[in-house]
């Protein structure tokens, strides 16, 4: 017994880890381990030494047993201390550094726009900046030979001789992303379409690449009245005050009748410029009732639904909000403005968190 006692608590002491601690207790105490073998034994004893050895056997089990679980604690013991010193962190060193990139005012504006609008119901729909004469143009209710055609500053894609796929242009507007939102959905529609657009032009409120946000509503019922809503919330939202001055002026575009262009009350001190009061006034967009002719273009029945759109300069927008005096710095891409103006990309604009910092 006493061998049996000391050769097992060796083998426990000098366990390297559980799966060993596993082996020795089937050897020793399992079913058929050496004690099991042992207590059998029992059975032929004699009443007087079962009475002396039953005991003795059940204290060696007993002890075995206490020995395996203390060594089994032990080693689970060690394995955390281990993990522990693995896992070591110094909770006094210095975070991160910041990010060093920003978001571009223009980016971080045209999200503002989208989360404005979205609150309103609006979709976001997209077109190709590469656009067909067609979809530019004539669904547009602007015809080959119309003035408009040459006020665009229209950039033409290069075709060779010969080449009898219709003319591509830039897109000049947003406006074409009406006729495909409206293929593609039908009425009733509520969409924005924010994008890149391009003319010819270049001074301090121009350059050849800018962009713009189309807004499109279209149902049995709506009226200019939804329309002049629509802007002035949205612009008391975008701009953050509970009062922004609008001047609506009659104004004429082929795919809307009426039209309206719409300034927003701004002032100019030491290239500074403010918004909401002064006596200067900045285009900020333009809008209208689409005309039926676009309605039909686009697959609409203009006897049943009727609509406003409106197109909106988010360069102009960006520069009133964030006081940017030239818009031609916008896509210079010099670091030391990037980092001036832009934003930090963990400030996403929503309604209910805020719009900007
Ligand atoms: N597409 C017009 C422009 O670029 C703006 C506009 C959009 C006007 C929608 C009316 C309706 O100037």
């Amino acid at each position: 017994m006493d061998d049996l006692k000391s050769k097992y608590l060796d083998l426990i002491a000098n366990a390297g880890d559980e799966a060993a601690i596993e082996d020795i207790r089937l050897q020793a105490v399992g079913k058929k381990g050496e004690v099991a073998l042992k207590m059998r034994e029992l059975g032929k004893m004699t009443p007087e030494e079962r009475q002396v050895m039953g005991p003795k056997l059940n204290a060696l089990k007993d002890e075995i047993n206490a020995a395996l679980a203390a060594k089994k604690a032990a080693l689970g013991d060690a394995a955390l201390d281990e993990r522990l010193r693995g896992e070591w962190l110094d909770v006094t060193l210095p975070g991160r550094a910041r990010p060093q990139g920003t978001i571009h005012p223009i980016s971080q504006v045209t999200e503002e726009v989208a989360a404005i609008f979205a609150d309103m119901g609006f979709a976001v729909a997209e077109g190709p900046q590469i656009e067909d004469d067609w979809h530019n143009f004539d669904a547009l209710n602007i015809p080959p030979h119309h003035p408009a055609r040459q006020e665009h500053d229209t950039f033409f894609m290069h075709r060779e001789p010969g080449d009898n796929r219709p003319p591509h242009v830039l897109r000049t507007h947003t406006s074409p992303v009406q006729i495909r939102a409206m293929q593609d959905q039908g009425a009733p529609i509520r969409v924005i379409a924010p994008g890149r657009v391009y003319r010819s032009d270049y001074d301090q409120t121009h350059t050849p690449m800018f962009h713009q946000v189309e807004g499109l509503a279209i149902d049995t019922d709506i009226s200019m009245a939804n329309l002049k809503w629509t802007l002035e919330e949205f612009c008391r939202a975008y701009f953050e005050v509970d009062e922004v001055e609008l001047r609506f002026r009659a104004s004429h575009f082929p795919f809307t009748e009426p039209s309206a262009e719409v300034d927003l009350r701004c002032s100019w001190n030491d290239g500074q410029l403010t918004v909401g009061q002064g006596d200067d006034w900045m285009e900020i967009l333009g809008s209208g009732m689409v005309h039926p002719k676009v309605l039909e273009a686009a697959g609409i029945d203009a006897s049943k639904y009727q609509g406003f759109a409106f197109g909106i300069g988010i360069d102009r927008i960006a520069m009133l909000k964030y006081g940017i005096p030239d818009l031609r710095a916008f896509f210079d891409s010099d670091l030391r403005w990037l980092r001036h103006y832009g934003f930090s990309a963990l400030d996403v604009p929503t309604m209910r968190g805020g719009l900007s910092r």
